[in-house]
């Protein structure tokens, strides 16, 4: 009674977590209750604890759990800790995958348990838990090695969906067998084995610039494991956490997937970034590029009542957030608004832009979502983009040949004027050139992000 009680609390406490965590005012407060729900489930589940014959467990194996939970602490929190913040996506994915690689255990050792008398309800979920945790910890050990930049191409071969569709059914028909009473950790073990290879299978074919989409289905993945587990050994706690999970990483997913106008399937299945994709928008394109030296720019920015900043992946990779910061506040101080525009899915992680900005303290009421910063576009001076090129290409609503057409995108070309800063004439994660850099109002400064922003904001300030 008092368990389930504060299993509710704790699962009342992950729901005002992930509340929080969707904005990035409130996240951290959001971690820290999520974290602290955990906490509580964590110590409501020990006094449960026993052995097969229902008696308490021994002291050497106390010693093991403790042992367990200090190394999880020690992991966690030093992996937290030292992780850089454009590595979190590689973090996110192996602890995806540890959660992942737990459900599989526990379904395996349940397995271990069963008898005659073992409900249908017990053996399904508990094979759910296997086959769904293995392919989300092989998955995410593949997404994590493509992040970290090692074969980082999609892996495409012949016939290679009929291969995974094949492992898939016979990992139905063991689960067939074993739900129909054959016991044998042999078959169990065959299952996993396929699982894995499962997961590796449907994670190697995806461009390592598409994990951030994937990481986010494995970790609905680990989440439905969870809560099968849950089902299976009857932990109301697992049962909703596991929900959670499974459910706000389908959002997150689908929400990545419409801010791309991309399908699930087409993230799955395209091995998008395989081919370099030329399309008839660099046909279409007319105009001339424009280039503008740093101090006519750092003119035209220091004359603007009203600047609006585009931050991309180019930003993150030159790490210049601190000096866009500089550059905001240099501007502000000669009475130039300035704000931030943030599309959904600029960078290669959700969030990647605010959590960018949030680390040169930029303030949260500078950042203004896509979808409000649009119709103000006409009225801006100055729209200065850095390191972004496909979240403002127009080519996501002129061009129907486009691979980004329907894609929503902040509406730079709007803006009295357009400085784009980038090294080169080279394409975003789409592959796609951008008519935006040809139009007339658009210049061109071109350099590493960092050095560009440093000498605009000595001549800002000078000027
Ligand atoms: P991109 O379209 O990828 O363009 C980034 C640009 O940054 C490049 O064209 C590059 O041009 C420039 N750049 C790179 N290093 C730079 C540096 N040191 N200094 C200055 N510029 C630099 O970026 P975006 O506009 O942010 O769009 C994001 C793309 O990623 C979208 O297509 C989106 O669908 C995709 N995606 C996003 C996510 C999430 S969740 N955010 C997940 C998967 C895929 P140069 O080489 O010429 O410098």
């Amino acid at each position: 009674m008092i368990t389930s009680f504060v299993f509710l609390i704790a699962s009342v406490l992950f729901i005002v977590g992930i509340k929080l965590l969707a904005s990035p005012k409130t996240a951290r407060q959001g971690n820290l209750i999520a974290g602290l729900g955990m906490a509580l489930a964590l110590l409501a589940v020990l006094p449960q604890l026993h052995n097969s014959h229902g008696e308490s467990v021994s002291l050497w194996k106390w010693f093991l759990i403790l042992v367990g939970i200090v190394l999880g602490l020690v992991i966690g929190a030093a992996g937290a800790y030292k992780v850089k913040m454009t590595s979190m996506p590689q973090m996110v994915a192996l602890f995806n995958g540890a959660g992942g690689g737990a459900a599989a255990l526990v379904a395996a050792i349940e397995f271990a348990h069963l008898t005659s008398d073992s409900s249908l309800k017990f053996v399904i979920s508990m094979l759910c838990a296997a086959l769904i945790g293995a392919v989300s910890l092989s998955g995410s050990i593949i997404a994590f090695l493509k992040l970290e930049g090692r074969f980082e191409k999609p892996v495409t071969y012949p016939a290679q969906q009929l291969l995974n569709g094949l492992l898939f059914v016979v990992s139905l028909l063991l689960a067939l067998a074993m739900a129909s009473g054959s016991h044998s950790m042999a078959l169990m073990i065959l299952f996993l084995v396929i699982a894995l290879a499962l997961g590796v299978l449907m994670v190697m074919p995806i461009g390592g610039a598409d994990m951030p989409v994937v990481i986010s289905l494995l970790n609905s993945f680990t989440g439905l494991a969870v809560a099968a587990d849950g089902f299976a050994i009857d932990n109301i706690a697992m049962i909703i956490a596991g929900t959670l999970v499974g459910s706000s990483g389908t959002l997150l997913t689908l929400a990545m997937c419409k801010a791309m106008n991309r399908p699930v399937t087409n993230v799955l299945f395209s091995a998008f970034g395989k081919v370099d994709a030329t399309t008839s928008t660099a046909a279409a394109a007319t105009g001339s590029v424009k280039s503008v030296q740093a101090d006519e720019a750092a003119l035209l920015l220091g004359m603007a009542s009203r600047v609006v900043i585009v931050p991309g992946y180019g930003l993150a990779v030159a790490q210049a957030q601190h000096q866009v910061r500089q550059l905001a506040d240099e501007l502000a101080k000669k009475g130039v608004e300035v704000s931030f525009a943030i599309h959904p899915v600029a960078g290669r992680m959700p969030g990647h832009m605010n959590v960018l900005l949030a680390e040169a303290d930029v303030p949260y009421d500078q950042l203004i979502e896509m979808e409000s910063i649009n119709p103000e576009m006409e009225r801006v001076d100055v729209c200065l983009v850095i390191g972004a090129n496909d979240v403002v290409n127009p080519a996501a609503h002129e061009d129907k040949t486009s691979p980004i057409y329907g894609m929503p995108i902040i509406e730079a070309e709007k803006a009295g004027t357009v400085i784009v800063m980038k090294r080169s004439m080279g394409k975003g994660f789409a592959g796609i050139e951008n008519a935006l850099f040809l139009r007339d109002n658009c210049r061109m400064l071109f350099g590493d992000a960092k050095t560009s922003l440093q000498e605009l904001v000595t001549l800002v300030k000078d000027g």
